[in-house]
């Protein structure tokens, strides 16, 4: 509604690239460059998703970051058209070129129109050549902006910690752009970005809350399976009892294991979930039988 209270939400980032371009190790970077500068909570990871604290001009800003395995969530969610990152963080070794994992991640993040973000690793490398990434990145469109292009690229070292703030602010500036706002007074809605079970939990499964306040004993459905928050805890780990817009939780309290990248939904009642949730199930088993008869 137009009372509707928004606020600046943090960006959700996705680092994508080729397999050992250095995508974990740049994470492990980027938080242990933020604890070394004293600024974050705790930002021990502790599920696939952690925000970290970046000083930007006179205050402090929150990105998030999301490091999930084979990018279930950002396949599901091209498939849906729905959109999970706000940015893509394009991990490519100086000392290697863009390889086809590369242009993989490149097609994922064009297809879920997400600005790209390059970060040219490994740059302490012996054989380096970052200019040679962004030629052959020029011959996909990716132009960097030193080259007359308007794509973000930045030489990293996530071995040395290398220029890891700057990839921080950069990823800042292009976000400022985009319209992040969200209304935390609404019930929850956001992406399951992993789900397993847990032999004494249940299904536990990692939410990244992309509007509204998820709060312990919501009742809510993602995808077809129905649930009621049990307990939440974030990404440090700590028991909470509420998270807001961009945060990551890991939940307990679904009566079955949900799907990476479905979304989730909290209703005001178990009624209206159900109601929800039995027409999906009707919906999926009319698919399967056509499916079945195709
Ligand atoms: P997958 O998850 O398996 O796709 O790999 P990844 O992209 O997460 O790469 P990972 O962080 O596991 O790094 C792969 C190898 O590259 C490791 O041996 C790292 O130590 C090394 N590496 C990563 N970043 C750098 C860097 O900046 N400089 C150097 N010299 N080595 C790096
Ligand atoms: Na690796
Ligand atoms: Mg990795």
């Amino acid at each position: 509604s137009d009372m509707a209270h928004l606020i600046r939400r943090p960006p959700v980032v996705t680092v994508m690239g080729h397999v050992d371009h250095g995508k974990t190790s740049l994470l492990d970077a980027i938080r242990k460059t933020r604890v070394a500068a004293g600024e974050a909570g705790g930002i021990t990871q502790h599920i696939g998703a952690y925000q970290v604290d970046v000083p930007h001009g006179d205050e402090h800003r929150k990105i998030t970051f999301l490091d999930t395995p084979g990018h279930e969530a950002f396949t599901a969610m091209r498939a849906r058209g729905t959109k999970v990152t706000d940015v893509a963080v394009l991990v490519v070794a100086a000392d290697d070129g863009v390889r086809p994992q590369t242009l993989e991640a490149i097609s994922h993040a064009r297809a879920a129109e997400v600005p790209i973000v390059v970060a040219i690793n490994k740059i302490d490398k012996e054989g380096a050549q970052p200019d040679r990434v962004k030629q052959e990145l020029s011959g996909l469109d990716l132009v960097a902006e030193d080259w007359g292009g308007n794509t973000v690229m930045v030489p990293v070292s996530a071995i040395k910690g290398e220029n890891i703030d700057k990839l921080l602010e950069m990823i800042l500036l292009v976000t400022e752009v985009e319209d992040l706002q969200a209304n935390p007074d609404r019930m929850a809605r956001g992406t399951v970005i992993e789900a397993h079970l847990d032999k004494a939990k249940g299904p536990v499964a990692t939410l990244l809350i992309q509007n509204g306040t998820l709060k312990a004993g919501d009742v809510l459905a993602a995808g077809p399976i129905l649930g009621k928050v049990r307990a939440m805890v974030d990404d440090t780990g700590k028991r909470v009892k509420q998270a807001g817009p961009s945060s990551a939780v890991e939940a307990l309290g679904f009566s079955e294991v949900p799907t990476a990248g479905d979304e989730f939904e909290v209703y005001t009642d178990e009624k209206s979930a159900r109601a929800v949730v039995g027409d999906r199930a009707t919906e999926a088993r009319a698919t399967r039988l056509a499916q079945q008869m195709a």
